[in-house]
């Protein structure tokens, strides 16, 4: 009788031990797993997973190659050379030429709208000489800096900006900067010459930076890495940034408010705005947000709408680094979650946020404009409007 009773116990023993081998294991698969940044994307942790199942999108397949290259302690002693043949990258030395390689890679490239084969095209150039810089516009190194998205011919949004909520300067003793994030209308694109002018206006308000790149829908993600790279070098000790489009209107107020109360150990990973969660790619061609399945395939990330959203200087650093590793993506605020998901961190959101605007029976309550934290959107008369219905004492609003 004892005999089979200690059989059953090492049995016993076995199993719990096979079951404890089993979960340690599935742990770390999901470690590596989140560490790839995305559920399509995924890295093997080991050898005998090394061979990557080929994406059918080409942005996927594109992002499993870079995380390859950007992941040499998950893959030790992996060399390129034993990658398979379509994780190679024959693309151009320059990753400024135009990559040549992309038509023949994506089936159906030639019936494409034009914007996906410009950006496809230049995708892997990041870099991009500026023609307007402030390098000193941090020297006082700002509580908050307010970096106002725009397009060249944008002088009165600009304008109405810099005569309410982004005004340059103290406010709520709290110092504030602004600068203006710009491309170029380009001549090639039929828009008038308008260098002048903005020459003019950049010695006037000193708030202007402008990079050689054409200004499209599908480079505002370019635009996104070239702010991020700027913060880098000229701007890093400010605490906070509010990133926005110039057609939003900003409670700067209320904004400094909230993030007076913020801990410091807070202030790490902070990232709020008006968070889209569980959204995927739209398949409409006709929609503005359309991506093909050949380019991408997958769920985003949660992002924060990009007409506004509020982080820490701290994390911009972080976002910097991280978008290195990032393939730029057609779409700037899901590029931004895509970054952000690198470091493991999700935006967070905040219903003050209403990049989806509020509704128009409040559009002229002026005491609704002191409980939201920004809003979209409003043109620069309606920006000079609202101002002084959040500045001023006198509005009692209870
Ligand atoms: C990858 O490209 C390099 C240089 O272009 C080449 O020497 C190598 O054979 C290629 N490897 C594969 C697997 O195609
Ligand atoms: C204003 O800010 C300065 C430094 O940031 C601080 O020393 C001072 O106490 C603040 N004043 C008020 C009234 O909060
Ligand atoms: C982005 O800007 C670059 C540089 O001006 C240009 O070559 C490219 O066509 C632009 N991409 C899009 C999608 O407009
Ligand atoms: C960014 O990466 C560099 C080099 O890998 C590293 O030295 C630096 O500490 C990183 N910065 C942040 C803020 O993570």
């Amino acid at each position: 009788m004892p005999v089979p009773r200690r059989k059953t116990k090492a049995l016993c023993m076995m199993l719990s031990f096979n079951i404890f081998v089993c979960v340690l294991v599935g742990i770390s698969w999901t470690l590596s797993h989140d560490r790839s940044g995305g559920d399509k994307v995924r890295i093997p942790s080991q050898r005998f997973w090394s061979k990557p199942v080929q994406s059918k999108s080409f942005w996927n397949r594109e992002q499993q190659r870079l995380d390859f290259i950007h992941n040499p302690i998950v893959n030790p002693g992996l060399s390129l050379v034993e990658l398979p043949h379509w994780m190679n990258d024959s693309g151009p030395a320059d990753p400024c030429q135009p990559d040549h390689r992309v038509p023949a890679q994506i089936a159906d490239y030639n019936s494409l709208p034009r914007r996906f084969q410009d950006f496809l095209v230049h995708m892997r150039c990041r870099l991009y000489p500026m023609r307007i810089n402030q390098p000193g516009v941090c020297a006082e190194q700002p509580f908050l800096l307010l970096a106002v998205k725009s397009l060249m011919p944008h002088f009165d949004r600009r304008q109405a900006i810099r005569q309410t909520w982004g005004r340059a300067g103290v406010l709520a003793n709290r110092s504030v900067a602004t600068v203006f994030l710009l491309g170029h209308t380009a001549a090639e694109d039929h828009f008038p010459d308008l260098l002048g002018m903005l020459g003019h206006e950049a010695a006037l308000h000193k708030d202007i930076l402008q990079w050689d790149y054409r200004d499209t829908f599908f480079n505002l993600t370019l635009k996104e890495v070239l702010f991020l790279d700027w913060f880098s070098k000229h701007c890093p000790q400010a605490q906070y940034i509010l990133k926005g489009d110039d057609d939003v209107f900003v409670n700067t107020l209320r904004i400094i408010g909230l993030l007076d109360g913020l801990s410091e150990l807070r202030a790490q990973d902070f990232f709020i705005g008006d968070v889209i969660s569980n959204a995927g790619p739209h398949r409409d061609p006709k929609l503005k947000y359309f991506i093909p399945e050949s380019v991408f395939e997958g769920q985003y990330p949660a992002y924060a709408g990009g007409g506004g959203y509020l982080y820490s200087g701290a994390l911009a650093l972080r976002l910097h680094n991280a978008s290195q590793e990032v393939l730029m993506f057609p779409i700037d605020d899901v590029y931004t979650g895509m970054c952000l998901r690198k470091l493991g961190l999700a935006p967070e959101k905040h219903s003050g946020f209403r990049t989806f605007g509020i509704e128009e029976k409040y559009r002229d309550a002026p005491c609704i404009y002191r409980s939201l934290l920004l809003v979209h959107s409003r043109t620069p008369q309606e920006m000079l409007r609202i101002w002084p219905w959040v500045v001023l004492p006198e509005l009692d609003c209870q």
